[in-house]
């Protein structure tokens, strides 16, 4: 089973209940992730920033939607695939960029392209990944979306936008300029971004001499939309706009020339207090429009929060912690697993609504809406 590509359509899943793999549900493999890794490396995967309040409202709003399901409205062959952004995917999703993922396992983004392109589905990569961006690049066929973050020198931005395309890159996904994030547990561990990161080779995707932790201090210039402005018009691929959590950035966005929206959060790792993207969706979706699309993260912990987050307006979604928990637990193997199970799940929930395309899915599948 591991060696069979999901996502393609109508995948059968019959043979899951008897299905040989180590892991049979993604609960065994966080339980693994979190004896793989240190208790200060587990900390640094899972945790948020402040109380953590937003990141538990991510998956709180999730769990808050209820569906209906007529009865006799199931159907047995639904099709999780989809095309956003010109990316066919076997089913409506992304891998998140996340940072300094050797610290999970040293395979990182190399094991995390790979599996994606077993699953059918496309990697975004971060700048502050462990490996450089022509090595994650080279690893897979899908590493398709390069994550940048504008502050720093404009001039570097853009050459590093340039040394994404000349790597293969097909999309920018720009995010804001992060500033100290204050995460209790990192701070009780003694876990710093300067050591504990440089370890994991954090940041070698960077070209420009300014260490990219240095970024996420307040040494570097900051940026305005004007400038955002002029280096999305300077880039060489079109850019899609991470962080978007209001109706107003939504349009901000959009002017600025971003062909693309990604409402995040970052999973409540920057700052606590925010409000769940599940819920500020439908607004933002309101305000851009029904033809751009949108990609969603924060708070996705099963196949059936894909559907919720498809069906109020997402175009995909994108695996943060998911894919960090599988990359830990067996490396390109437990991201495939994890992959996996998602699409299955994913491909359940289609079938017990009734709904048998991506397309289909829309409010309707809530109770509230009856
Ligand atoms: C360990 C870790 C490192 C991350 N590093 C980055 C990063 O370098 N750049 C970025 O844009 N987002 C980063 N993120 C945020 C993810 O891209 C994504 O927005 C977030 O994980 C989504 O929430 P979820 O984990 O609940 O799915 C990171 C997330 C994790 C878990």
């Amino acid at each position: 089973m591991a060696d069979t590509p999901t996502g393609q359509v109508g995948t059968a899943i019959d043979d899951r209940f008897a299905s040989a793999e180590r892991f049979t549900t993604l609960r065994g493999l966080r339980a693994e992730a979190e004896r793989q890794l240190s208790p200060s490396a587990w900390n640094y995967l899972w945790t948020g920033t402040g109380d953590e309040r937003t990141a538990d409202d991510n998956t709180a709003a999730f769990d808050r939607r209820q569906y209906t399901t007529p009865l006799f409205a199931g159907i047995s062959n639904p099709d999780t695939s989809t095309s956003v952004l010109g990316y066919d995917l076997g089913f409506p999703a992304f891998t998140a960029p996340f940072g300094g993922e050797a610290t999970f396992h040293p395979d990182g983004h190399l094991a995390v392209g790979r599996a994606a392109e077993r699953a059918g589905i496309q990697q975004m990569v971060p700048v502050a990944a462990s490996y450089s961006l022509e090595d994650v690049a080279a690893a897979s066929s899908v590493a398709s979306v390069f994550q940048l973050t504008f502050v720093g020198e404009e001039d570097h931005v853009v050459e590093m936008m340039h040394r994404a395309a000349d790597a293969g890159y097909r999309h920018i996904c720009v995010t804001y300029s992060p500033i100290r994030q204050w995460r209790e547990r990192l701070l009780e561990d003694r876990f710093s971004p300067r050591t504990n990161l440089a370890e994991s080779n954090f940041g070698q995707g960077r070209s420009d001499p300014a260490p990219l932790v240095e970024l996420l201090e307040f040494t570097q210039p900051r940026w305005n939309w004007e400038q955002a402005k002029r280096a999305i018009a300077r880039s060489p691929l079109p850019c899609i706009v991470k962080g978007v959590q209001s109706a107003d950035d939504a349009r901000a966005s959009i002017d600025a020339g971003a062909v693309g929206l990604y409402v995040s959060n970052y999973g409540g790792r920057t700052i606590d207090r925010t409000a769940a993207t599940i819920d500020l969706l439908p607004e933002i979706r309101a305000a851009a429009g029904p033809d751009i699309p949108i990609v969603l993260d924060s708070g996705i912990r099963r196949g059936s929060d894909i559907a919720t987050a498809i069906a109020l307006g997402a175009d995909a979604v994108a695996l943060g912690r998911l894919v960090a928990i599988g990359l830990a637990a067996d490396g390109e193997r437990g991201v495939l697993r994890t992959l996996e199970l998602l699409q299955q799940e994913f491909w359940t929930t289609l079938g017990h609504l009734g709904v048998s395309s991506v397309a289909e899915l829309s409010p309707a599948v809530f109770r509230d809406a009856r």
